[in-house]
């Protein structure tokens, strides 16, 4: 959640700043700032709204300036406003900053500032309270100002501060939210995330908790908590800044359902050796760890916690080890029962939600062995764990995940296998067989993707409705989680997932006639039972789309619309049958005048609690 650039070098560090926001934007969209050392002052400029609203309004101006940074809000404290944007300032406005987390204490430091100090408060950003804290402690050293101020300091940031007295330095500091260090010849780059920096520099620093940077154009030193200066490995990123833009797409969501393909075969045959066995290159798990695992917990949230839902059900079959899996929110209040024979899985896209980090960590702390499914690479619960199985969907830049989802639970199956193979509970003949079926699903994905125009006309048809239903049976339950999120975050729809035989429970009463349920009917051992609820509902008037298996043609007799998936095992129909709903959400999104990649309230990345 939100963004953060600074830049200090010879070229326009206006401009530098705006392009790299803009990059960030997927981090939060409420408002946005950004504050230049011209001339012995600051130019402060900010305004609600996305980032383009702040670039019309400072277009005119001449900012000649080679140092600045700047900030893409999403809301915490205090509504999105121009006065609550980001970059704050201390009462003289000699010093501005940018911060990316929560000031967990920020009443009882702005209670502290105004009495001892008379500050008075401009905004009502935790934020704010940073400025004015560095301010105070500021006696001719930024970096010093900044250590003695972060000592006051409890919750999660990233930071950047800038100071006119000191106008060639960015000093940045980094405490559970994200920040890398951009490394260019005569310029150097702050930033919350690696696409912003890509157009102009590919070697990185990941700058790690506590520590502390010091940047002018020339240099770049870092530091520990405890003010040593430490040395750090440069990050090379090899990945295409291409990537990370639309090709040609509408939205960047539509795109990334599109690269699920190749995601997954990339997901796949990067763990497996010529003779298609799974190989954990880089993951120290041994046979005997494997054996001695007496349960697993899957912690995530959002999208990744429903590849979890999916993850459950797959080790719990192939390799015969009972798993819990939870929401981090909650996991890490609950005194979960962890100790030295447990797994942990913490699975997520961006490898920086807040909630999941602090899961792992307090997983870790009871002495489960730590494994992440992560798709950007040194994030934060990358680098936390002890062993890593990455995605590789490549850069996810819709708020709305979709290939991350179908690459998570690609490396839930190949994890399953592994250790169902390694404990000695899978046959040599089912392994072979889940491996070659595995190997089919890029191809077979690609035969829903073709579906696209059938989908889209249908979702003419029904884009209007205000209410949807989810239903489904095993797997398919949790597939209907998922299909339901990404409906109502997208194009606002009220929609809502149940397993289906908990609807005669209480939810049923909610249907009445046209409602419109989406069944997922794809598990052969429950068709029968999914065909009695769909019955059940259609008694009461619901138009019933159906989701279900090719050879299921049947169910065209109970539903008012059928969409067909290709032929698999029932194991593996999740990775094929939440594309239909991705495509569905995606063009009832787009007829009903949605900003798809940047749904309202939320933001790509959850670094705060
Ligand atoms: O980056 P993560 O996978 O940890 O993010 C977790 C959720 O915030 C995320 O999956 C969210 O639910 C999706 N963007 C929804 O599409």
């Amino acid at each position: 959640m939100c963004g953060i650039v600074g830049y200090a070098g010879e070229r326009s560090a206006k401009d530098i700043i705006i392009d790299g926001l803009k990059k960030l934007e997927y981090r939060g969209y409420d408002s946005s700032g950004i504050a230049l050392c011209t001339g012995g002052s600051l130019t402060v400029r900010k305004c609600k709204g996305r980032i383009a609203n702040l670039e019309e309004a400072i277009a005119k101006e001449q900012l000649g300036s080679g140092l600045g940074i700047g900030h893409t809000r999403w809301a915490t404290h205090g509504a999105p406003s121009d006065l609550n944007a980001h970059p704050h300032t201390n009462g003289d406005g000699s010093i501005a900053v940018v911060h990316n987390g929560i000031i967990e204490n920020f009443v009882e430091l702005k209670e502290w500032l105004a009495r001892d100090y008379g500050v008075q408060f401009r905004s009502e950003t935790d934020t704010e309270v940073i400025a004015h804290l560095i301010g105070i402690f500021y006696s001719g050293d930024l970096l010093d100002a900044v250590y003695k101020a972060v000592e006051h300091m409890r919750g999660a940031y990233a930071l950047g501060v800038v100071c006119s007295k000191e106008p060639d330095k960015i000093v940045a500091v980094r405490k559970d939210s994200p920040l890398v260090v951009g490394l260019g010849e005569g310029c150097n780059f702050i930033a919350s995330d690696i696409p912003a920096l890509l157009k102009h520099v590919r070697r990185i620093y990941l700058i790690e908790n506590n520590e502390v940077v010091l940047l002018t154009k020339d240099e770049v030193k870092l530091f520990d908590a405890q003010r040593n200066e430490v040395k750090r490995e440069v990050f090379h990123v090899t990945w295409d800044a291409d990537a990370a833009e639309k090709e040609g797409y509408d939205h960047f969501m539509i795109k990334e359902i599109h690269e699920q393909p190749k995601g997954l075969y990339e997901t796949l045959h990067r763990r497996l050796d010529e003779n298609s066995r799974i190989r954990l290159d880089g993951i120290s798990m041994t046979k005997e760890d494997i054996e001695r695992f007496s349960k697993v917990y899957i912690v995530a949230c959002g999208t990744a916690y429903h590849a979890g839902l999916v993850g459950k059900y797959i080790i719990e079959k192939l390799a015969k080890i009972p798993v819990e899996v939870d929401v981090a929110s909650e996991f890490r209040y609950r005194d979960p029962f962890v100790d030295d024979k447990t797994l942990f899985i913490a699975i997520s896209q961006s490898g920086e939600t807040l909630d999941t980090l602090a899961a792992l960590r307090e997983a870790k702390r009871k002495g489960a062995r730590v494994l992440s499914v992560v798709n950007v690479v040194g994030s934060s619960v990358a680098r936390e764990s002890d062993d890593v199985f990455y995605t590789w969907a490549g850069p996810e830049i819709a708020v709305a995940s979709t290939k991350a989802y179908t690459t998570q639970l690609m490396c839930m199956y190949l994890l399953a296998l592994y250790m169902g193979s390694e404990k000695g509970v899978l046959s040599r003949e089912e392994y072979d067989s889940y491996i070659e079926e595995l190997g089919r699903l890029p191809e077979l994905l690609q035969q829903i993707l073709d579906q696209e125009d059938a989908i889209h006309q249908l979702a003419k048809q029904l884009y209007k409705r205000q209410q949807v239903f989810f239903i489904g049976r095993g797997l398919d339950s949790s597939v209907s989680y998922e299909g339901s999120l990404k409906l109502k975050e997208i194009s606002y729809t009220n929609s809502f997932a149940i397993a289906a035989g908990e609807l005669k429970h209480g939810t049923i009463a909610l249907i009445e006639q046209d409602t419109l349920v989406v069944a997922l009917a794809t598990q052969d051992f429950l068709f029968e039972k999914m065909l009695s609820n769909i019955q059940e509902v259609k008694a009461r008037g619901a138009y019933v789309l159906s989701i279900a298996k090719e050879n299921n043609e049947g169910i065209e007799r109970q539903s008012d619309h059928v969409i067909y998936i290709p032929h698999c095992r029932d194991e593996l129909s999740p990775i094929l049958t939440v594309v239909p709903l991705q495509i569905l959400a995606y063009y009832v999104a787009k007829l009903r005048g949605c900003d798809i990649d940047k749904p309202k309230n939320l933001a790509k990345s959850v670094t705060v609690e």
